[in-house]
């Protein structure tokens, strides 16, 4: 499976893959399919492509490690722009569509409606983590900062499940919210031991000690 992740194919075949649900949603608006309210139909598609791919970005570390998949690192920062890319035009589809571009209207709603506010938190904070997936900027900000920098995603994930959350409050339906909600805190508990288990001190091996190795202070 390592083998194919890192054909020189891969990269183009994700990359096309993760377009597909926008070329699909473009097709539709071009055909009529995109049902009876095809403003609705595109704001809410792109929302879940945004949480969906946030989710996809929050397992490429467990399965990189359970599955012992280490080429899957390679796709990390594609799948995080495509959740970047699918929140661009969730907020422009809401913007033109709910809005007509009117950026006053958008600043109250923004400000108004508790769930919007929310989901515009998430897309703040999410920018700076596109902005910063490229290899200058990780050399710019060093290791360190970078990846406390992108630790922001599970914060990310947490609004985007709020946002969700009270969006669905109106209409008493929460089964998806649930789906993900389920799928965002385990991927964060796997991330939480994993976090531990790689702190914990390794044993010094019996071999060492019979080499008269002092402990460490
Ligand atoms: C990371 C950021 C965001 C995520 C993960 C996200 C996700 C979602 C999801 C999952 C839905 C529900 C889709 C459904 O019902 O199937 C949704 C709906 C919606 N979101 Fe977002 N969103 C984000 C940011 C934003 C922003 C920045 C805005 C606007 C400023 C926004 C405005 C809306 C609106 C207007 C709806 C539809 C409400 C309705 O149809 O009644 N979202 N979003």
């Amino acid at each position: 499976m390592n083998k194919a992740l890192l054909h020189p194919a891969a990269k183009p075949l994700v990359f096309l893959l993760c377009l597909l649900p926008f070329a699909w949603l473009v097709y539709g608006a071009f055909t009529d399919g995109l049902g009876a309210n095809p403003a609705e139909h595109l704001i809410r598609a792109t929302g879940d492509w945004t949480l969906r791919f946030i989710c996809i970005v929050l397992a490429v570390t467990p399965l990189r490690v359970l599955a012992r998949l280490q080429a899957l690192a390679r796709f990390r920062r594609m799948l995080g722009l495509f959740a970047y890319f699918y929140v661009v035009v969730h907020l422009l589809s809401y913007g033109w569509f709910d809005q007509g571009f009117d950026i006053a209207e958008i600043a109250a709603d923004i400000v108004n409606r508790p769930f919007i506010l929310v989901g515009f938190a998430a897309f703040l904070l999410l920018t700076p983590l596109a902005a910063t997936s490229f290899n200058r900027a990780i050399k710019a900000l060093g290791a360190r900062r970078w990846q406390a920098l992108h630790k922001l995603v599970y914060l990310i994930a947490g609004l985007g499940l709020l946002h969700f959350f009270w969006m669905r409050e109106g209409k008493n339906d929460f089964a998806e919210v649930a789906v993900y909600a389920v799928i965002v805190a385990l991927l964060l508990t796997w991330r939480v031991g994993y976090y531990f288990k790689k702190k914990q001190p390794k044993r010094a091996s019996p071999a060492a000690g019979a080499r008269g190795r002092s402990p460490a202070p």
